[in-house]
């Protein structure tokens, strides 16, 4: 049995669902999965009280939360000494009409900001809550998401994750962990 840190960013939930669901696939192997918000107390998050880490965070405008990008950084040492992965969360990984390119153009920032390049990689289709934004959040969606030939019907949320993808990706993290001895 691993120990695994699976740190999450997530504004609307949708990381945080991802994250769920892989802990699950992974505790369901046996493993035990420490779920933790990137915003917890610093001082609780110890990397390299684990045998394995996963990062997930969400794309706004653009951009992984800064913050998140931060702990990365000052992290990256002692997360790249064990098995680890990342995984990005944006509207352009799927849905509608994906735009693999700009997700990817995500990912790569990421990295070279981070200067973290994880030896495990997910671009995940995420979801549009229009029922969680405040008016002006929803009217920046009906644009940004019309544009890109989405639903703006407001009267209902949109979930584009491919959970199927979601499972594989913690199977795939769960090969890169040592057999127990
Ligand atoms: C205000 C806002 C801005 C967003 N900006 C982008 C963006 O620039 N590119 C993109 O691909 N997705 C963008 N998205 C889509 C989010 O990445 C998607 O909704 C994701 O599921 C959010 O994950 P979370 O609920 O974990 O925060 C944006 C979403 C919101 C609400």
């Amino acid at each position: 049995m691993s120990r695994i840190l699976l740190l999450y960013a997530s504004v609307e939930g949708q990381t945080q669902l991802i994250a769920d669901r892989m802990a699950h696939v992974l505790r369901e192997k046996g493993h035990s999965v420490e779920l933790l918000p990137a915003d917890a107390d610093p001082a609780q998050l110890d990397p390299a009280a684990y045998d394995g880490v996963i990062v997930g965070a969400s794309i706004h405008y653009g951009h992984h939360p800064a913050s998140l990008r931060a702990l990365v950084r000052n992290l990256h040492g002692t997360i790249c000494a064990r098995p680890n992965a990342f995984f990005s969360v944006s509207m352009s990984a799927g849905g509608p009409r994906p735009k693999p390119a700009a997700a990817q153009r995500y990912i790569d920032k990421f990295v070279r900001k981070t200067g973290w390049r994880p030896q495990l990689v997910a671009s995940i289709a995420g979801a549009v809550k229009y029922s969680l934004y405040g008016p002006i959040k929803r009217r920046v969606m009906i644009v940004f998401i019309g544009l890109g030939g989405g639903e703006t019907d407001t009267s209902r949320d949109y979930e584009y994750t491919d959970w199927d993808a979601v499972v594989r990706f913690a199977g795939e993290f769960a090969q890169l962990l040592k057999p127990a001895q």
